[in-house]
């Protein structure tokens, strides 16, 4: 059985579908550690309820970002991880974390990618005038939201506020990531 860990910096609803699909049998992993660079995060006390371990941590108590990533490592190694997965953890992985997981840490993110990378990345779609709009889930790099594609999804959203966007993306997620994960795992990732 794969570990996973999943790094999370916010509401964690990405959090909260993977487990659901874990505790249903549809993904064939334990989910042993949540890492969250925000105390206050939502996704912190899910993980607690849910009796998951966490690491939390204030990047501001670190000297720099390979100082809080060796302190990751060490957590994911704690932990026997054999997979990463982002799911709004809004932070860009250094080369600690990349080359002890090669090829080994996802992400999502809500855009059609290369399209509208970083922060926001609906509202900037959104009021850029775009008639499709998706999600993008690809391989990690050093660059932000970059990396190969793994998983695309794209949906037609002309007629919808930017609330039906929001909600029809984050709709799209919550299937796909579970999903896509499934489908890495059985393929030996
Ligand atoms: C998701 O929409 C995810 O795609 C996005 O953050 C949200 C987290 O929501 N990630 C990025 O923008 C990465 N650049 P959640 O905390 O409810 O899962």
């Amino acid at each position: 059985m794969i570990n996973i860990a999943v790094f999370a910096s916010g509401t964690g609803t990405n959090f909260d579908a993977i487990l659901e699909n874990i505790n249903v049998g549809k993904i064939d992993a334990k989910l042993v550690l949540l890492v969250c660079d925000k105390p206050q995060a939502l996704v912190v006390e899910k993980a607690n309820k849910a009796n998951i371990n966490t690491f939390v941590f204030n990047p501001k108590d670190y000297v720099d970002k390979l100082a809080y990533d060796s302190a990751i490592l060490e957590q994911c190694q704690k932990n026997n991880v054999d997979l990463i997965i982002l799911a709004g953890y809004m932070r860009i992985v250094s080369s600690v974390l990349l080359k002890a997981y090669p090829n080994r840490i996802i992400n999502i993110h809500p855009s059609l990618l290369p399209a509208f990378k970083g922060k926001d990345a609906i509202k900037q779609a959104y009021d850029y005038g775009v008639k499709v709009m998706g999600v993008s889930i690809h391989y990690v790099n050093e660059d932000l939201d970059g990396g190969a594609i793994i998983a695309q999804q794209a949906f037609n959203n002309e007629g919808m506020s930017l609330e039906e966007a929001e909600k029809h993306i984050h709709d799209i997620e919550h299937q796909l990531y579970p999903k896509t994960i499934q489908k890495l795992i059985k393929e030996g990732i």
